[in-house]
């Protein structure tokens, strides 16, 4: 049973504590008698959240998807740490200080307010980089972590520069005793390295500089980044120092429940960052291998995943069938898997892991060929309308998306495709596809039979598809959700063709109005 009077209480002990802003452990000082009750105590898990942190100062290097959104939480929830974001991208610093929050580099739902709230307060974004490292008790490494294009273990290994030039910055610039925490995601036993670059600078010193490390790593998914952070499954701090593993668990402990805040070995931590988007990259090609076979064979995707996501061996999350996952983590984690795989000699291990791989890149290839084969065989000269760019909704992140190298093969057939997207504009889309646009005013709605392949960028679905054969759905931006499928049929050449590799699109309305209409995962 809930105890409301000892909640309110402790919400008011709660306020005080971040008012005086207290270093001591306020629950024994303040807490009502009823309050300290064993039974009370553990019903009110919320209550241990009023823990002390002896972190005062936060440096995180890295303002990027992890780094900004992580620290304005952290800050957002724990108002008496002074929490620094360091970057050496000048133009990213300046967009996170931009007072107009519509203007972040990173769009997440809900952002803007965290941001709004800390950032004149204790939430601080600066390229001063060394200052920050020097003041700040503990350093979050959150830098990119990409995966290596050329040299030993290109195509699979994480290049580790960025964590390495960050370790050094650390080693150079930190005075007194400092904390570092691994956020990035990193290969199993890269904290080995961290140390032993951070234990060179403290011989070096004499004493002066100590250094502990942890790893910490992040699992929020971008699109729901702000409801992750706020209310996380878990949080994983693996470390081998029992006191800064329980300094960083009292900074979470300001607001994450302590069951929730979990306790490993370096090792374990680090491995399990890998096994989970490996897990959960797994899961999407499968549903995404079985969509394939619905298609063939009559069945219904959706119908299936309801039947065995029912079960509660495998639940009913991640089973959205769709054209393949992207982002910037699951390919290059897998990868890295499966790296590590073949390094430790586990080929079978390895293989097993590159197929999941393999299987995201073939739906793509096979989404693209389908709405080829489609169109009669030929897409020259045809204007497809391509709805959505980013890799998901609400993010304007397009690193591996899968629109990237669906419109790319699509272009390399000859189309000309008029690209939408709320969040995503002209120069991203320019950078991934790796060439401009057409001017849209002087592109005709079909190019001569034989012309080259090319995209304009549109402002809206329904200008996207004047004069278009199809429609292609590659993001599930809620806005696809109710389009007005007699207007757009209404401005394009016929037949007319919705291809929606999200299954967002109301594909009743869109038959109603004259399209035909092929959905992810639909036989
Ligand atoms: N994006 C996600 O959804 C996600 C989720 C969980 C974990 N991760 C992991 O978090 C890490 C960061 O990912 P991200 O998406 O935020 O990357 P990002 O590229 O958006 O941001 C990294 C930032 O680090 C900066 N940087 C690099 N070296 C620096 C240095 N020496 N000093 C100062 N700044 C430096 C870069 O300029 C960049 O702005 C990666 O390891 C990634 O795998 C990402």
């Amino acid at each position: 049973m809930l105890h409301t009077h000892a909640i309110t209480n402790l919400r008011a002990v709660s306020r005080s504590t971040q008012e005086v802003g207290s270093k001591r452990a306020l629950f024994g000082l303040y807490a009502p008698e009823s309050v300290k009750e064993k039974c009370i105590i553990e019903e009110l898990s919320i209550a241990l959240m009023i823990v002390d942190t002896p972190i005062r100062t936060i440096c995180c290097i890295g303002a990027g998807y992890v780094g900004g959104p992580t620290m304005a939480v952290i800050a957002d929830r724990c108002p008496t740490i002074q929490v620094t974001v360091v970057d050496l991208n000048s133009e990213r610093i300046s967009a996170w200080n931009d007072q107009d929050l519509t203007k972040l580099p990173v769009y997440e739902p809900g952002l803007d307010a965290v941001v709004g709230r800390a950032r004149s307060r204790n939430l601080h974004f600066t390229t001063e980089v060394d200052r920050a490292i020097a003041e700040a008790d503990m350093v979050f490494l959150s830098v990119n972590t990409p995966t290596k294009t050329r040299g030993v273990g290109a195509g699979q290994a994480s290049d580790l520069r960025w964590i390495e030039a960050s370790a050094r910055q650390v080693a150079a610039a930190a005075s007194g005793h400092t904390i570092v925490v691994e956020k990035s995601t990193l290969p199993v036993r890269t904290a080995e390295a961290v140390k032993a670059i951070l234990s060179a600078a403290q011989g070096d010193a004499g004493g002066r500089k100590t250094f502990s490390v942890l790893s910490n790593p992040e699992f929020l998914a971008e699109g729901t980044a702000i409801a992750d952070l706020e209310s996380p499954d878990r949080v994983l701090i693996g470390g081998e120092d029992a006191d800064a593993i329980e300094a960083l668990a009292s900074v979470y402990g300001q607001w994450v429940p302590s069951d929730r805040i979990l306790r490993t070995n370096l090792w374990s931590s680090e491995l399990s960052k890998l096994t989970a988007n490996a897990f959960l990259a797994q899961r999407i090609s499968s549903i995404n291998a079985i969509a394939s076979l619905c298609e063939a064979t009559g069945a219904d995707v959706r119908e299936v995943a309801r039947a065995i996501g029912t079960d509660s061996r495998i639940g009913p999350k991640f089973l959205q069938a769709g054209p393949g996952y992207g982002g910037s983590c699951f390919q290059k984690d897998i990868l890295n898997l499966v790296y590590l795989c073949r390094h430790y000699g586990l080929e079978e291990a390895a293989n097993y892991w590159e197929s999941v791989v393999t299987l995201n890149t073939w739906q793509q290839q096979r989404i693209a060929r389908l709405v080829v084969n489609s169109l009669f065989g030929t897409v020259s000269g045809k204007r497809i309308a391509v709805l959505g760019f980013a890799f998901k909704a609400d993010t304007n992140d397009t690193r591996e998306a899968p629109a990237i190298r669906i419109c790319r093969e699509l272009i390399e057939e000859g189309a000309q495709l008029a690209i939408v997207d709320p969040k995503v504009g002209p120069a991203q889309i320019t950078q991934d596809l790796q060439r401009p646009p057409l001017d849209p005013s002087q592109a005709p709605h079909h190019v001569p039979l034989g012309g080259e392949g090319t995209w304009i960028h549109s402002a809206t679905p329904l200008e996207a598809a004047k004069g278009a054969d199809a429609v292609l759905i590659l993001t599930e931006w809620k806005a696809y959700c109710d389009l007005d499928w007699s207007a757009i049929h209404g401005v394009m050449r016929r037949p007319a063709w919705l291809f929606d590799a999200r299954a967002v699109a109301d594909q009743v309305a869109a038959r109603a109005a004259g399209l035909n209409v092929w959905r992810v995962g639909e036989g």
